[in-house]
């Protein structure tokens, strides 16, 4: 299980994307935020600057889709060129379609689950599921307190995916830092989202050697 890291920009500087992405050139994923204030209290970007992204780095971008609607918009995300998109359980109502139509038009499918949605009633989705990403905060902020409720969730799912025996990464979003990446590894976690632990750093890029090294260890 190789650690990823995948640095999220929400906790970037809007304003000078291009050179915030230039500032982690060993990110393996720059994660993007999407929310449209509706599926999540919190309105961040959408196409047009996922687009501008993928342009301005090579870095394969990562979306996370917080939206009411994934069904309608997922498929664009990956057609546009987005590496890995991810929909969430709690607002996609043909997940299965869906998920699908992401890998069709190129991309990774993910599959994201907020704190208190369970994984079990989704095992037998795993076929369709490239990343299954767990929240380990209540998506709609950057720099939130993690959740250590959800370490037993994310020891269950690992569990599910080797008894599945396909290759599904789990990804963990939200509160991951130095002082929780470990906890998040040793359940069996293996892509890495942080925001403010990257950002919030003065050197963005050794903050993220130092999280692949905690992981690793
Ligand atoms: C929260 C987002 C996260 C956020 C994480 O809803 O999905 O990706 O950027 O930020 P930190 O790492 O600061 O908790
Ligand atoms: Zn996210």
């Amino acid at each position: 299980m190789a650690v990823q890291i995948s640095p999220s920009i929400l906790s970037a500087d809007f304003a000078r994307l291009a050179d915030e992405a230039a500032r982690v050139p060993n990110a393996d994923w720059l994660h993007v935020d999407v929310m449209d204030n509706h599926f999540v209290p919190n309105l961040t970007i959408g196409l047009p600057v996922v687009e501008a992204l993928l342009k301005a780095t090579s870095t394969p971008i990562d979306c996370h889709l917080m939206i009411e609607d994934p069904d309608r918009w997922a498929p664009a995300y990956a057609e546009v060129g987005a590496g890995s998109v991810t929909i969430h359980a709690e607002a996609a109502k043909a997940p299965v379609r869906t998920l699908r139509q992401i890998r069709a038009a190129g991309a990774r499918s993910g599959f994201a689950l907020n704190p208190s949605t369970a994984v079990e009633q989704y095992e037998d989705l795993l076929p369709e599921i490239d990343m299954l990403l767990l929240m380990t905060v209540e998506p709609g902020f950057g720099g939130q307190k993690f959740l250590d409720v959800v370490l037993p969730k994310i020891r269950r799912a690992r569990e599910l995916i080797a008894r599945y025996g396909g290759e599904v990464w789990l990804q963990v979003d939200g509160g991951v830092a130095a002082d929780t990446i470990e906890r998040c590894a040793e359940a069996g976690a293996d892509v890495f989202v942080a925001g403010s632990a990257v950002y919030g750093a003065a050197d963005p890029s050794a903050a993220i050697d130092h999280l692949r090294e905690l992981a690793t260890a």
